[in-house]
């Protein structure tokens, strides 16, 4: 082949930069200062914002900042390495000890990240002549996962388990090495929750090894807040900290042997440098507070019925979100963006989601709720979305 050397290496990037402009799907980073757990500040500008995923307020709460600086005083800056070389500061056992007693499995392993976590769990999991079952909404980083095992991927029909039981049926016994099945247990942009109990029925019935992101649960549903896994005999739950949590962070809550096979056998966590001190030190404070917070949980659950209610009166549709995150569905982007945009003119941050990150025809602004918001500040955004139907 003979090589171009007039070709110009960036242009595939402002080709793809270009049509990003020209289709209205340039992303722009935004310069964001918290001024508290619910307002922020946009170019001077104070927002309420509903679309942050700090459900429980941690984010901003004394305790987690006092740990975090504990932690740094105490142990400096910086892990150093990887927890398999020397960065596996003496916290890790008792935070794991911790969150596995919380969890109520036998054990917990602390990874960097859930989108880390979740792209070195399955093809860590999964080799390639292995058959991973994936529910069609799950969220990028499971999807990503599902690609790097290079293994063959089945997708099922969202929680779907009629259409799951049909594929098992059609694939078990084919030779595959093993079989996964890969679900969110509250969907990320739809609020629903997936049927823990039917999917355990069925990946014990099949022998399939069940993978479930407790995501956007961890700290707002289950025993003591620690997620709608508790209790369900599922073999590997990964969650994050970034969320309910508060900081940062993820974690794997499985059998013992499972954590020592990821010990050995998950990229994500034998390459990549240990969490930093600091953020331990959030997750540590965080474990203390979630279990007690039943009273922020019930504000949450009832700030989510009354928003949706209303909405809902009003001829909003909410598809089957029963959780803190309402998608509100709009259909085609461009309504979607345009009314993303006034209600931030109106004081309020709801963001506009849309292709690729949803399909073609399901746009929808997507709100999501803290246990801090006032009654007054969700009437605000009723009424503001009052105003908006009235006048379209
Ligand atoms: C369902 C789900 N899993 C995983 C992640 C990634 O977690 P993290 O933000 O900790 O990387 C997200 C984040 O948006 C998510 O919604």
């Amino acid at each position: 082949m003979v090589n171009d050397t007039h070709k110009d290496k960036y242009g595939f990037i402002d080709a793809e930069l270009e049509r990003r402009i020209d289709s209205g799907r340039l992303r722009r980073l935004r310069k964001v200062t918290p001024l508290n757990g619910i307002e922020i500040d946009i170019s001077g500008r104070h927002l309420l914002n509903f679309c942050s995923n700090d459900y429980l307020g941690l984010a901003t709460h004394p305790q987690l900042r006092k740990r975090a600086i504990e932690f740094i005083e105490k142990y400096g800056a910086g892990s150093t390495a990887s927890r398999l070389i020397c960065g596996n500061y003496d916290f890790y056992e008792s935070v794991e000890n911790k969150l596995a007693q919380l969890k109520q499995v036998p054990a917990a392993l602390v990874l960097s990240s859930g989108f880390q976590a979740n792209i070195s769990a399955i093809p860590a999991l999964a080799d390639p002549q292995a058959l991973i079952l994936s529910d069609q909404l799950n969220h990028n980083s499971l999807i990503q996962g599902c690609r790097l095992a290079r293994c063959k991927v089945a997708v099922y029909r969202h929680n779907d388990l009629s259409h799951l039981a049909q594929l098992l049926e059609q694939h078990s016994d084919k030779g595959f090495s093993g079989i996964f099945i890969v679900t969110e247990s509250v969907f990320s942009m739809d609020g629903d929750m997936a049927d823990l109990a039917g999917l355990v029925t069925l990946s014990k019935k099949f022998n399939a090894f069940l993978i479930v992101d407790d995501a956007h649960a961890t700290g707002v549903f289950g025993h003591q807040g620690m997620g709608l896994t508790c209790g369900h005999d599922i073999d590997l739950v990964i969650g994050t900290f970034g969320k309910a949590g508060g900081s940062f962070g993820a974690y794997f809550a499985c059998a013992e042997k499972t954590k020592q096979y990821m010990i050995n056998c998950c990229a994500g966590l034998i390459y990549s440098t240990a969490l930093p001190p600091a953020v331990l030190g959030a997750i540590d404070a965080a474990l203390d507070l979630i279990p007690a917070m039943d009273d922020q949980r019930q504000s949450l659950r009832n700030n989510a019925a009354y928003l949706r209610q209303s909405l809902n009166k009003m001829g909003w549709r909410t598809g089957n979100s029963s959780t803190q995150i309402i998608p509100v569905m709009i259909g085609k982007e461009a309504a979607a963006l345009e009314f993303s945009s006034w209600l931030e003119e109106n004081g309020i941050l709801i963001s506009a989601i849309r292709p690729p990150t949803v399909p073609e025809g399901a746009s929808r602004v997507r709100l999501s709720l803290s246990a801090l918001h006032t009654r007054e500040q969700i009437d605000r955004v009723i009424e503001l979305f009052g105003k908006w139907r009235a006048k379209n």
